[in-house]
C-alpha cells in the first residue's frame, strides 16, 4: 500500500502516519523527520535545511526530492510506505509521479486531513517531540507522556520544535495554502484523494483513515 498524507502543519500527519505504518506493516517516511535527523547528526544536508525550516519555508526541491527518493528506494519500502510531508508542492508531486512510473509503482491513496486552523494552532502549541526519534510525538494536553518531559516509547528527552514558534507557524500555514494545497487538485485528477476530518481524537481519525483506504485483494 502506497499512501500520501496531506494536511496543514499540526493536522496530525506524523501521528497518523506512524499509526497507519504500524497497522499496515510498511515504513513511515517523513521528510521533516529526515531533515531533523540530519540536523541532529550535524550533516551538511541538515545544516542547509535548517535555514529554511527555521523560517517556515520549503527546503529546495533539489535537496528534498533526492533525499526522499533515496529513502523510498530502501528495501523496507519495497511493499509500500506512508509518505508524510512529501510531496509538498506541484514540482515534488510530479517528481514523485515520475519516480513511481520509472519503478513500476503506483499510489493507492492520498489522505487529505482536514482540521480547522484554530485547532492546528492549539495542537502545535502543545506539541512535544522526542529528541532521540522525532516520529515519537506527544501533546501536553491531548496526548501527554506518562512522565513529564520523557518519551513513553524510548525514554528520550521531549522538546519543543524551533519552528513551532508563533510567527514561524503563521508562515508555515501560508506556505501550506500557497504551495502544498494545490497538490490535492493534482491528485484529485488522478482519482486518489480521500478527504477525512482529522478533528476528533487520534484513534477515531486512524479508524477513519483506515476505512478510507481502498480495499486490496
Ligand atoms: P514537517 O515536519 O513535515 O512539519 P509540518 O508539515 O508543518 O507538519 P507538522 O509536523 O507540524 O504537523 P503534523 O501534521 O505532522 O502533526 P503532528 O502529528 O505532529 O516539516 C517541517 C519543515 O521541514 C517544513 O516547514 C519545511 O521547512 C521542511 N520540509 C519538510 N518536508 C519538506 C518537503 N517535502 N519539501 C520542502 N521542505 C520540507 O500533530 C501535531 C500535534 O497535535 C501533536 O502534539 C500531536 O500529539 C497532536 N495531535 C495529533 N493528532 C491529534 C488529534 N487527533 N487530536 C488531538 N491532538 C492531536
Amino acid at each position: 500500500m502506497r499512501i500520501v498524507l496531506v494536511g496543514p502543519p499540526g493536522a496530525g500527519k506524523g501521528t497518523q502516519a506512524a499509526l497507519l505504518a504500524q497497522r499496515l506493516g510498511i515504513p513511515h517516511i517523513s521528510t521533516g523527520d529526515l531533515f531533523r535527523a540530519n540536523l541532529s547528526q550535524g550533516t551538511e544536508l541538515g545544516r542547509k535545511a535548517k535555514a529554511y525550516m527555521d523560517e517556515g519555508r520549503l527546503v529546495p526541491d533539489e535537496i528534498t526530492v533526492g533525499m526522499a527518493a533515496e529513502r523510498m528506494a530502501r528495501p523496507d519500502a519495497g511493499h509500500g510506505f506512508v509518505l508524510d510531508g512529501f510531496p509538498r508542492n506541484i514540482a515534488q508531486a510530479e517528481a514523485l509521479d515520475k519516480l513511481l512510473r520509472e519503478t513500476g509503482q503506483t499510489l493507492d491513496a492520498v489522505l487529505d486531513l482536514e482540521v480547522p486552523e484554530e485547532e492546528v494552532v492549539r495542537r502545535i502549541a502543545g506539541r512535544r517531540l522526542c529528541r532521540t526519534d522525532s516520529s515519537h510525538i506527544f501533546h501536553v494536553q491531548y496526548n501527554p507522556p506518562r512522565t513529564d518531559g520523557v518519551c513513553d516509547v524510548c525514554g528520550g528527552e521531549l522538546y519543543q520544535r524551533d519552528d513551532d514558534r508563533e510567527e514561524t507557524v503563521r508562515k508555515r500555514l501560508e506556505v501550506y495554502r500557497e504551495e502544498t494545497e494545490p497538490i490535492i487538485g493534482h491528485y484529485r485528477a488522478q482519482g486518489l484523494v480521500r478527504t477525512i476530518s482529522a478533528q476528533d481524537g487520534v484513534a477515531e481519525v486512524t479508524d477513519r483513515a483506515l476505512a478510507a483506504l481502498p480495499v486490496r485483494d
